[in-house]
């Protein structure tokens, strides 16, 4: 018999307006800034055990600190409900930051709360908003919110129900409570679950391994996005790839016993509105191919997929959004493995927009999947502005490491927006140049282009192939190599992938303004 698994349910967030002690959580949680050579300003009912623990030095309300304290050191003239009071640090707010920063203090804070009741292994919280005057209710319940669903995130569908009984599955119900200021903090809460959720669900689809995540699974959420949210799916076959002449997609699924898939998500805003169009990399596997890769670490190339994660759940914030911008996800979907049928090194293709391109190294497969995806998707959808996201390059590696996203572009103000955008949601990208002569590299003698460009600038010879595939369309190329897992440790980003972009689309998205590009 199957051994029962462990089935998560997202979490329930609650703007709740009752009070807060009057509410029976497992956990009550206050947050407390630091103040210079002073005890930390509190509610009255804690002005005491603070002020002890003040003195003490244990706690001065720094970033990460914790003070636990239990409602029955209170007078009983207190009827606090919770089973346990947490205060936290966090630190000092420097009033003169910027909004991004100050988020992002309060995204870790969040992460750091999370944390705390998994130690505790608490199934319910409630969290008095601090109010931070310099960032406004709104942006702090969006900030925290987010925290906490990112930082709650946990994979276990393929785990034993444990031998333990009390193993913890993550939070059942977050309050959130912010007294007067209720509709500002719904506000915000509504927000950060909307991109906190959406990238949870990348880190799921990034979690399931080669065999439990093909481009068949890619087709099918996308058919579920668009019954859920009237989006119009639309799948291209193989046949159909093959009338088209989308020769990158179908020679790197020639060694494959999985159908490829070109799968295509569209939202429409119902207004005259610019059209964006957002196309992931879906390598649901990268052996290599025939050029195939070392055995050691081949099996982190599962996540090879995240651009096609981040893309269609990018669309499921899209769907409760539905925002002033027409917005298309395209994800190019198969492996990349080498069955008897595999495309050999030396072999030339032709892609959809008839630029044919010389194999050199089969396993220089995302860009060939991509360029089929972005210039049938320009030439189907006209769009104003493009932005691909992939697992692209281990040289994005080297360059970058893993805290900042690569970005390559042919267009400053599309770059800026994406620049910004991942600033507002923490997650930093640095441009890389792009100028014609990288694309010198990837002359091939006997083909129009090919498809690696020798080992300088690995990642911009990369991006070099793709501007071969969106003529003079705004176009921004993302390289997540090195952030879509492995990527800086945080409070909210637990090990395994990040769900990196997605937040930065949605953002990117939320102020989208038409006409902005031109
Ligand atoms: N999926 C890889 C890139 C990659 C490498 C992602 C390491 C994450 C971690 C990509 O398909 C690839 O294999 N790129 C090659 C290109 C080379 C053959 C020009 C690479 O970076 O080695
Ligand atoms: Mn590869
Ligand atoms: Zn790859």
């Amino acid at each position: 018999m199957d051994a029962e698994r462990l089935i998560m349910k997202p979490s329930r967030v609650v703007m709740t307006q009752k009070s807060e002690w009057s509410v029976n959580s497992d956990l009550l949680v206050y947050c407390l800034e630091e103040e210079k050579n002073k005890v930390p300003v509190s509610p009255l009912f804690l002005k005491k055990p603070v002020k002890q623990a003040y003195d003490l030095g244990d706690f001065k309300a720094k970033k990460k600190e914790r003070l636990l304290l239990y409602p029955s050191v209170f007078s009983k003239k207190k009827e606090i409900k919770a089973k346990r009071i947490l205060v936290m640090g966090m630190g000092k707010i420097d009033k003169k930051a910027g909004k991004n920063e100050t988020g992002e203090t309060l995204r870790l804070l969040g992460g750091e709360m999370a944390k705390a009741c998994a130690e505790l292994k608490v199934k319910t919280a409630t969290v008095c908003l601090p109010d931070i005057p310099s960032l406004g209710m709104d942006k702090t319940a969006q900030m925290i919110t987010e925290g906490i669903i990112l930082g709650d995130y946990r994979f276990l569908k393929y785990k034993k129900t444990s031998v333990k009984k009390d193993d913890y599955t993550g939070l059942g119900t977050i309050r959130l409570a912010a007294g007067k200021q209720v509709a500002a903090a719904r506000r915000g809460m509504v927000l950060g679950q909307n991109a906190a959720r959406a990238a949870c669900k990348a880190r799921d689809m990034a979690n399931e391994p080669g065999n439990g995540w093909t481009s068949i699974e890619f087709a099918a959420y996308a058919e579920q996005l668009a019954d859920q949210y009237e989006f119009t799916y639309t799948c291209l076959e193989k046949e159909e790839m093959e009338k088209l002449g989308m020769g990158g997609i179908l020679a790197v699924n020639q060694g494959s016993a999985i159908p490829p898939k070109m799968v295509v998500l569209e939202y429409r805003s119902g207004k005259p509105a610019d059209t964006l169009l957002l196309v992931g990399k879906g390598i649901t596997f990268d052996s290599g191919g025939i050029s195939i890769k070392p055995a050691a670490g081949m099996e982190e190339m599962k996540y090879d997929m995240c651009g096609g994660a981040a893309v269609l759940s990018a669309m499921q914030a899209v769907g409760e959004e539905e925002p002033d911008v027409n917005v298309v996800a395209i994800v190019p979907a198969t492996d990349n493995m080498s069955g008897s049928g595999a495309v050999r090194p030396g072999d030339i293709v032709r892609h959809f927009n008839d630029v044919t391109a010389e194999i050199v190294n089969t396993d220089a497969e995302g860009r060939m999947i991509l360029a089929d995806a972005l210039s049938y998707g320009i030439k189907t959808y006209s769009p104003d502005g493009v932005v691909d996201v992939a697992t692209l390059t281990g040289a994005v590696i080297i360059g970058l490491g893993h805290h900042h996203t690569g970005l390559m572009s042919n267009n400053d103000k599309l770059s800026e927006n994406l620049i910004n955008a991942g600033a507002e949601a923490g997650e930093p990208v640095w441009r890389l140049p792009l100028t014609k002569d990288y694309i010198k590299q990837i002359e091939s003698t006997v083909a129009d282009i090919k498809n690696i460009g020798g080992r300088p600038a690995g990642s911009i010879t990369a991006a070099a192939y793709l501007s071969k595939f969106v003529d003079k369309t705004p176009w921004v190329h993302l390289d997540i190599a090195g952030t879509a897992w492995n990527y800086t440790e945080k409070s909210y980003i637990p090990k395994g992938p990040s769900g990196i972009c997605v937040r930065t689309f949605i953002s990117l998205i939320r102020n989208w303004k038409t006409g902005m590009l031109k």
